[in-house]
């Protein structure tokens, strides 16, 4: 089939990819001309698992291309998908400016029936708007021509993007037009196997749904890490907590690991734009409102232990960071927690030393004129000379560490842990004093 992917970001790279991959012609458009260039020389602009040979293997087998010409795209597509960003404008709110533009884009290079699909986490009636658009162009052009808006949210986790994408465990397809849901139902045949993902449902519920999505999955890690709060204050341990609930089939085990808080692109920023849209329609998002402060607070956890070690004073004190990205497998800073700590340090007159696997370069561009932070080519370089040692991202290469060299190398065998990697018991048998989160301190 026929595709074009309006806006070659996470989403729609990963999605043009996929597809490309099982067979259908796609075209992927961006304004951004640096971007669509570094993508026709093989150059992949984000660090995702699998993502590189995919995109090259297809691009280079004419499946996948990439331009900036947007009538280029709206006539190769019989499905266009819209999958550009949705920032927050000044008040959460999602920015809708880049989403219209596409539409606007599309009414006035259409020439023939086309089915639009909203890919982009989008407020309840955006596809409304859209279709408004999208009409309102034609009509002032004077063209009669049929089309369909569909909304088709992603569920991709970053980096475990392709296999989300590749082996999705639903296919939400919004639409009230038969004749949509059919091609829809062809396009994703080929990542609909052993047994029927496809759920069809009317527009506004399908966008609400990613939002649930979303904002149930932050509820589970803030809860989780209210209960660590208590846990911490009450003298028990969270992590046996954690198990003992997650063994109800009912609440299950996954995302009610405590931390140093929820970041990303996409948690922090939907959670406070279903709280903006509940205000639209004079609902107060009480359990939103909730989920978003206990966030906030969680985010400067590891600095309060910190701050509380050393008597509230760290001017002078070198501390080695290991993780900056907002979680593993991924090179994205967005809303890291990494960073709230960083910058409270660097305010209170401490020195960073940090590594991560992969998000280096991303945190050097961020804080390229930052004297206080120092990027080490590994994780045992950075422990050299530091007072102490934090942990903000639980990458793989984390988990089982030399305590022994960790106890050496700092100047003083001090771990803050916003991952609860290891055994506290383990740790001080190292004769490592040890700060985990919700862990009896
Ligand atoms: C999230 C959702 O998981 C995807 O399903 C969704 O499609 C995506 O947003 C999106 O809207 O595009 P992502 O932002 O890639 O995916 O990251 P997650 O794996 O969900 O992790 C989000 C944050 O929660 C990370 O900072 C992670 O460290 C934290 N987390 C996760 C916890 O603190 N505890 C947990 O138990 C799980």
């Amino acid at each position: 089939m026929k595709v074009t992917v309006f806006g070659i970001g996470y989403v729609g790279l990963v999605q043009a990819a996929v597809l490309a991959e099982v067979g259908h012609d796609v075209v992927c458009v961006d304004v951004d001309e640096n971007k669509v260039a570094r993508l026709q020389d093989g150059e992949i602009p984000i660090y995702e698992p699998g993502l590189t040979p995919l995109v090259q293997s297809n691009y280079q087998s004419g499946r996948l291309k990439f331009t900036t010409d947007a009538s280029e795209g709206v006539s190769h597509g019989d499905l266009i998908f819209i999958a550009v960003g949705t920032p927050p404008d000044e008040d959460g709110s999602a920015d809708l400016k880049y989403v219209l533009a596409v539409a606007e884009t599309i009414a006035s290079n259409m020439q023939k029936y086309k089915i639009v699909i909203n890919k982009s986490t989008v407020p309840v009636g955006t596809a409304d708007k859209v279709r408004e658009k999208i009409a309102t162009v034609l009509q002032t052009k004077n063209k009669n021509i049929d089309f369909d808006v569909v909304s088709n949210p992603e569920f991709l986790k970053e980096g475990a993007a392709v296999n989300d994408c590749m082996r999705p465990d639903r296919i939400i397809i919004g639409t009230h037009s038969a004749k949509a849901e059919t091609k829809l139902r062809e396009l994703y045949a080929p990542f609909n196997r052993n047994h029927d993902k496809v759920i069809v449902m009317d527009i506004r519920s399908a966008e609400l749904t990613k939002y649930a999505a979303n904002c149930m999955l932050a509820t589970k890690i803030s809860f989780m890490n209210e209960i660590a709060n208590l846990a911490e204050r009450f003298g028990a341990d969270v992590e046996n907590v954690r198990r003992g609930i997650g063994s109800d089939p009912r609440i299950g085990y996954q995302f009610i690991y405590p931390g140093c808080g929820y970041g990303g692109s996409c948690f922090p920023k939907d959670v406070q734009a279903l709280i903006r849209s509940a205000n639209s329609v004079g609902y107060q998002a009480k359990i939103l409102e909730s989920v978003e402060a206990v966030n906030y607070t969680q985010k400067e956890k590891l600095f309060e232990y910190i701050m509380g070690h050393f008597d509230h004073d760290v001017k002078g004190k070198t501390v080695a960071l290991w993780g900056l990205a907002f979680k593993p497998n991924t090179d994205d800073m967005r809303e890291a927690s990494s960073r709230v700590l960083m910058e409270k340090l660097w305010e209170a007159g401490a020195r960073v030393q940090a590594y991560d696997p992969e998000a280096m370069e991303e945190t050097q561009r961020i804080y390229a004129d930052q004297p206080n932070l120092k990027l080490m080519g590994t994780k045992e370089a950075a422990l050299a000379e530091a007072d102490c040692l934090v942990i903000c991202t639980e990458w793989q290469a984390f988990r089982a560490p030399d305590f022994e060299l960790i106890k050496n190398k700092l100047k003083q065998p001090l771990v803050f842990d916003g991952r609860n990697l290891y055994e506290p018991s383990r740790m001080k048998e190292y004769g490592l004093q040890y700060y985990a989160i919700g862990r009896g301190l």
